[in-house]
């Protein structure tokens, strides 16, 4: 029996009411009545790439016995979509740096999932998107803070440029709407936001700018390790010196009063709004989309909720709450599993702040 407190009879499909064993019509609604539909599952918190913002240079991964199986994690994933889950994103560390993420896929299909993403950063993603695609694969994010090679080397600490450009080329040729994630930051490539942006106007893409937030320990000033992530960061030279979106929007050239114009409706597919919001410079084909982690409150309409790669379910990108669900995916029955995702309904913050300190990695957490 599923426990009342955190389920709640599906507000969709009148005339269905929940009589305490009809578990299909449960959903997961959490205190502020979110209703969570996307699960962001994280296969590895590894990667091939150092990105100076995402993680230091050496890193300490975690244990491989603690690594989720597909067999656990699609486990996990079929009681969620019981729960109402219709959308997965695989994510990592760099997902395609573990093998046989086309066959995770392709059983994510097999149980129902309706919208099947992935976020890489492209160094592998051009020689397995065949693969993928064929798997079942619908969507793809792919990261891209600059169009300069030696730049792109500095940022990610060794990474090929040419590498990503051919997976975002793949992408577009495999109609893959390819959503490219720009960390937008002073200093760096500040000068080639308006370049970046462009990329959008003449292929079906959408870029998307995204404010630093200071994880993975990518920096000793102390003003990074905020508490509370709904103020500006102010401070001059560091590593990463993040830019608002509000300055972002400026040098792209996009103004306020365009930007608040949400292009939700009106633009083909675009299944389930994030924290974005969405634009488009004129008579472009794709989109451009601001992501301002740090600056906005963007809980109230949150739809989503994480697994990582070591079996945990966090409800919160940014908070420390989290539930174990890997013994009951090992060795439990899958109404430990309904439990733990009922626990993680429980402790859904109302807004996410970072209530432990900013040294863990975002690749542990799955972005
Ligand atoms: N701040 C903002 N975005 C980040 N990403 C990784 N680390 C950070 C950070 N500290 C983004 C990257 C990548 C996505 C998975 O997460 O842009 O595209
Ligand atoms: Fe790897 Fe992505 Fe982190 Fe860069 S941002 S180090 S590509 S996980």
């Amino acid at each position: 029996m599923i426990p009342d407190k955190w389920t709640q009879r599906s507000s969709f499909g009148p005339g269905i009411r929940y009589n305490g064993l009809m578990a299909s019509t449960c959903q997961l609604v959490d205190t502020q009545h979110r209703r969570i539909t996307y699960l962001r599952v994280s296969v590895t918190d590894r990667c091939n790439l150092r990105c100076v913002y995402c993680m230091p240079e050496k890193v300490e991964w975690k244990p491989r016995a603690e690594i989720l199986s597909y067999e656990e994690i699609l486990r996990i994933v079929s009681v969620a979509r019981e729960l109402g889950v219709r959308k997965v994103r695989v994510t990592g560390g760099e997902p395609l740096v573990r093998h046989g993420v086309p066959e995770l896929l392709r059983r994510l299909m097999a149980l129902g999932i309706e919208e099947r993403c992935l976020t890489t950063n492209g160094i592998r993603f051009a020689e397995q998107a065949e693969d993928l695609r064929a798997a079942g694969l619908q969507r793809v994010n792919i990261s891209l803070d600059t169009l300069d090679p030696d730049k792109f080397r500095r940022i990610t600490r060794g990474g090929e440029l040419s590498r990503v450009l051919e997976s975002l080329d793949k992408a577009l040729e495999l109609g893959l709407q390819p959503r490219i994630n720009v960390v937008a930051m002073r200093g760096f490539n500040e000068d080639e936001l308006p370049a970046l942006a462009r990329l959008s106007l003449d292929r079906p893409l959408t870029v998307r700018f995204i404010e630093v937030m200071p994880f993975g320990g990518q920096s000793p000033d102390p003003r990074l390790r905020r508490e509370a992530p709904d103020k500006p960061i102010d401070c001059e030279a560091r590593e990463v010196d993040p830019l608002s979106m509000d300055e972002v929007r400026a040098i792209v050239g996009i103004s306020p009063a365009v930007t608040l114009r949400q292009v939700e409706g009106e633009l083909p597919v675009l299944n389930t709004l994030g924290p974005a919001e969405y634009t488009q410079l004129p008579g472009a084909m794709g989109r451009l989309g601001f992501i301002a982690s740090m600056h906005e409150h963007i809980c109230e309409r949150c739809n989503r909720v994480r697994l990582t790669a070591d079996g945990w379910l966090k409800p919160c990108l940014l908070g420390s709450e989290r539930v174990l669900v890997r013994d009951a995916a090992r060795s439990g029955t899958d109404d430990d599993i309904r439990a733990a995702f009922g626990e993680l309904m429980r402790i859904k913050p109302v807004r996410g702040t970072r209530d432990v300190g900013w040294e863990e990695a975002m690749a542990g957490i799955g972005g």
